[in-house]
């Protein structure tokens, strides 16, 4: 029910009340919501038309009037107004001002509790498939860079504990966060599913009294189903859990990808530097260059892990079916729509310009003892178990480490010391590009496995389909 305006044109019923109409006012978030709360009225009318309700003529009417204030909102010539709380009411007043009380007729057999939850679902289907496809796109960026040093391959130290563990190529390491990124839109997509859904007909919470056909109404709006129980339709924020749930996963990886750039561009490790259009420079030490956006990247994680929390604890404890606490939902949906929308194009950007120091990643692998597992697996092939040729290997590298040699230097009679298993064949083992070599099973770091691996990350995201539609104003204007 629509509220009747008070004699000094509030919801509230003095003058007093007014703080308390800023307090529960939602217009100055909500007004994104304009183009689907429009789409969803349109839709309805037509059920009432079709239901017998309004007649043919009214209805046009209405959808005319709906029709002008759309252009006026888009024009950015409507007034809106906090004493109308909301998108939904403003848009009402606006409709009853342009058409008189004919306007009035829009509403019945629907409740602004169905009607802010049909404009959830059909704004979040819409930029559910935008944030697809710019992870798409990020992904695309990072099998790009993968590409451009797979021939010849870039090696570089792959890490366990940030300690250097055994070489990888960079391309491996690169499309690990690939394969991230491809759950996270398989997450994503599944939200959509249940994100597709109409929860018109739902009314307050019983369900609507008219003869109105929900399903056709869903069909109109592009919408896959209908919710089979109206208590539900209206109170259920579970696919906006679900799609914070799903971001903040991401986000976990693009912090991580995030954190790893920033370490890569320290002068002690070198490995990358940010094109000069993603990195600034200090306002003090003039030799500084910090890898601002990557350092960013890992900071916004932070908000999006803080509005899936509030969200959660917003609905943990209501009762059925809606509370005005669940208007809380929009800020934090939006502010993480709008996160992922920044954050995802900077990072592919990013990516895709980065100046890759391959014979840093290379040098970072002398002496750094990585191929003393090959050695070990020497032993193994001529009988030893692996427990004793673990130990015997560990011998060497306490000997590489006090004589100040590295393990790649040895001569095959130098480990003869160690043991006799060691043949002329043995010293080229340890060889960063035959340690890489050995690893030829699915999923490892053998060049020909990252080919594959790259091919079929490509062939991932042909059918992922094209790059991201432009962006339209939401009509919010300036956050
Ligand atoms: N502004 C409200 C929200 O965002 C719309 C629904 C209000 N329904 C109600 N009965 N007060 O959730």
């Amino acid at each position: 029910m629509s509220p009747a305006p008070k004699p000094w044109g509030g919801r509230f019923s003095a003058e007093g009340g007014r703080a308390a109409e800023a307090f529960t006012a939602s217009i100055g978030f909500d007004r994104r919501l304009w183009r689907q709360d429009i789409a969803g009225s349109i839709a309805h009318a037509r059920a009432l038309a079709r239901a017998g309700v309004l007649t043919a003529a009214e209805a046009e009417t209405i959808i005319r009037g709906l029709e002008e204030i759309a252009a006026e909102i888009a024009r950015g010539d409507f007034p809106f107004r906090t004493e109308y709380e909301d998108i939904h009411l403003n848009i009402e007043r606006r409709l009853v001002e342009k058409i008189g009380p004919l306007g009035g007729k829009l509403h019945t057999g629907r409740s602004r509790n169905d009607q802010v939850a049909l404009d959830m679902h059909l704004y979040m289907k819409d930029e559910i498939r935008t944030i697809l496809a710019e992870v798409a796109a990020l992904q695309r960026a990072l099998v790009d860079l993968a590409e451009r040093h797979l021939d010849p391959p870039a090696l570089m130290p792959g890490y366990t504990h940030l300690q250097r563990a055994q070489p990888v190529l960079f391309s491996h390491h690169l499309l690990a966060y690939f394969w991230m990124l491809e759950r996270d839109r398989g997450r994503l997509a599944d939200c959509l599913r249940r994100t597709d859904l109409s929860p018109l007909g739902a009314a307050a919470l019983a369900g609507t009294a008219y003869p109105v056909d929900p399903e056709a109404t869903a069909r109109e709006l592009g919408l896959a189903g209908v919710y089979e129980n109206s208590l539900d339709a209206v109170s259920d924020r579970d696919f906006l859990l679900e799609f914070l749930a799903a971001a903040a996963i991401l986000m976990v990886h693009l912090s991580r990808l995030g954190e790893e750039l920033v370490l890569w561009s320290s002068a002690e490790f070198g490995f990358v530097e940010p094109d000069d259009a993603y990195a600034t420079g200090s306002s003090i030490m003039p030799q500084k260059k910090n890898p601002d956006v990557a350092e960013l990247v890992r900071g916004k994680a932070g908000r999006v892990f803080g509005h899936l929390m509030g969200l959660l604890t917003v609905m943990k404890g209501l009762p059925l079916a809606y509370h005005t606490d669940m208007q809380e939902d929009k800020e934090a949906v939006f502010d993480v729509v709008d996160t992922l929308h920044q954050v995802l194009p900077v990072l592919a950007a990013l990516i895709s310009t980065l100046h890759v120091r391959r014979e840093r990643l290379r040098a970072a692998l002398a002496g750094d003892h990585s191929g003393a597992t090959d050695l070990a697996d020497y032993l193994v092939r001529r009988g030893m178990p692996f427990r004793e040729a673990h130990e015997v290997v560990g011998r060497v590298v306490r000997h590489c480490l006090e004589a100040g040699r590295a393990l790649e230097e040895l001569t095959a009679e130098e480990l003869r010391r160690f043991s006799p298993l060691f043949g002329e064949d043995a010293p080229a083992v340890v060889a960063p590009e035959a340690v890489v070599a050995a690893r030829r099973a699915r999923g490892g770091t053998a060049p020909e496995r990252v080919r594959e691996q790259l091919a079929r990350a490509r062939q991932a995201l042909a059918a992922a389909g094209g790059p991201p539609p432009e962006r339209r104003d939401s009509g919010a204007g300036p956050r």
